[in-house]
């Protein structure tokens, strides 16, 4: 964008009260992830650099969620302010002389556009301090703008407002473009003589403009961007909102979502065009999703890969799995991790697979378990099969390769391996290896005792008449 170096402070040392969590604020859940997560992603796609995290309230817990993304911390002991806070970062930029970001870690649903908007505005402007403000129809609890024909002359929080202030629906988005180091020379100035007892980072405008600083303010277009979230009924709120955008992105893209009011889609989920979702599906982490799949009510998938044309029946649950093109799950499957179908497979109601790889077109229709297994192409599993992979102890693999036939109700105790286009007979226990193209049969031989069901009625029948 321009060649002025630009750096971000992402204020995160709050404890939330008014959330009730042991839980630090930023670290609840949006789109399944930390909120403080989507705002982190705004400032690495700005390009900011570095990245300043003020830290406090749980701490070690937000350092723990943020530091994959090599972000640095600054510590701030106690919460004495959203204006103490930033100045607890001025070490780290101690040596910074550009455009500073300062954004909040409970303000996830901004958008990027907006943020380059402001950015631009910030330097066409030539302004010392940038504020981000809204329209809001209902302003309640947010800090007011005043304004005078010059522009912004201060800020006043809902808690130190004036009746006359708190009908300005103008607020203070808590989002502003500094210039380093003059606004580490402007927090010095602040007081903490207000209703909170707190040092305010809003005050800096009337400090800044006492020091002949240009102010400027730019107004979101969009107010909803703007959402604070200090408690769980603005977190779901923003939930709803964060949904929608997910939802419309993917519809726009040639998804349709039966109802996407009732689908749930996390924010890495990638789908194909005209895959068809119905309500109540949920799809999580880092999931792919291929073209033409009919995806049925009541599905949760989490990081999953799903080929083309995949057919997902209702109720069924799967993690860490990879399905091929063309496979045909559940209803009611459950494909827990290290499930790997390499196309047109078919797994039906019940059946359960862990660490299990099968070949081509092979399939297990009804009420199975297979665990720990290899299994080939073209195998059938019959109804009731399990694998007995685990003594307690130790797991072991079953290994059944292609064009096995396995009869229903059949247990393999594993170790063992199923030669090529061998049988096995429904009801069998399976304890040795079978060889290729034999017929296994491990199960006791029937006994037929004629007449012995007609005599134990009559016998019954003469104990009751006595
Ligand atoms: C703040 C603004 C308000 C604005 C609103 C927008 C101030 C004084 N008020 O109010 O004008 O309309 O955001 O959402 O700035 N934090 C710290 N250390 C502290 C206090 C807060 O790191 O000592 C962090 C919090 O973790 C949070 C952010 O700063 O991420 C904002 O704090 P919060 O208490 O939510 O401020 P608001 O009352 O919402
Ligand atoms: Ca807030």
């Amino acid at each position: 964008m321009s060649s002025v170096q630009l750096a971000a402070v992402i204020l995160a040392a709050g404890q939330g009260k008014r959330m009730k969590s042991k839980l630090p604020k930023v670290l609840h859940s949006l789109a399944g992830k930390p909120m403080i997560k989507h705002v982190l992603t705004l400032c690495q796609d700005l390009g900011a650099e570095p990245i300043v995290s003020v830290v406090g309230h749980g701490a070690e817990l937000v350092q723990k969620t943020l530091e994959p993304d090599q972000v640095k911390f600054a510590m701030q002991k106690q919460q004495l302010g959203t204006g103490h806070a930033l100045s607890c970062a001025a070490a780290q930029l101690a040596k910074f002389s550009g455009n500073l970001l300062l954004l909040c870690g409970d303000t996830p649903l901004l958008k990027l556009s907006s943020l380059r908007e402001l950015l631009k505005h910030h330097q066409s402007s030539q302004a010392g301090i940038t504020v981000l403000t809204a329209k809001m129809p209902d302003p309640t609890g947010y800090g007011r703008i005043i304004r005078c024909s010059e522009g912004v002359t201060k800020i006043v929080e809902e808690k130190d407002a004036t009746s006359g202030e708190k009908a300005i629906t103008e607020i203070n988005t808590g989002i502003y473009l500094f210039k380093a180091p003059e606004v580490f020379e402007h927090l010095k100035q602040l007081g903490n003589n207000n209703a909170q007892g707190e040092y305010y980072l809003t005050d800096i405008i009337a400090a800044a403009r006492g020091a002949g600083t240009r102010v400027e303010a730019l107004i979101l277009d969009q107010a909803e961007e703007a959402m604070g979230i200090n408690d769980r009924i603005q977190l779901a709120e923003a939930e709803t909102t964060m949904r929608k955008r997910i939802n419309e992105r993917h519809q726009s893209a040639g998804v349709t979502l039966v109802d996407p009011s009732a689908t749930y889609i996390e924010m890495d989920v990638t789908i194909e065009a005209d895959t068809v979702i119905y309500p109540n599906v949920h799809l999580r982490g880092q999931t792919k999703i291929g073209c033409n799949c009919i995806i049925e009510p009541g599905v949760v998938v989490t990081d999953c890969v799903i080929g083309d044309g995949v057919h997902l029946k209702p109720g069924s649950v799967l993690s860490e799995s990879l399905v091929g093109n063309d496979c045909t799950i559940g209803p009611m499957a459950h494909l827990r991790p290290g499930t790997e179908l390499s196309g047109n497979n078919k797994l039906g109601n019940f059946v359960e697979t862990k660490k299990a790889t099968f070949g081509k077109r092979s399939q297990a229709s009804h009420l199975t378990y297979i665990g720990d297994s290899s299994v080939g192409e073209n195998v059938n599993i019959g109804c009731g099969t399990i694998t007995c992979n685990y003594d307690g102890v130790n797991k072991y693999r079953t290994t059944i390769e292609d064009d096995v036939f396995v009869g229903s109700d059949t247990q393999f105790i594993a170790p063992v391996t199923i030669g090529r286009g061998s049988l096995i007979a429904a009801g069998s226990t399976i304890t040795k290896d079978v060889p290729a193209d034999a017929l296994a049969i491990a199960r006791t031989e029937q006994k037929n005792i004629e007449g012995w069901a007609a005599r134990n009625r009559l016998k019954k029948a003469k104990k009751k008449e006595q």
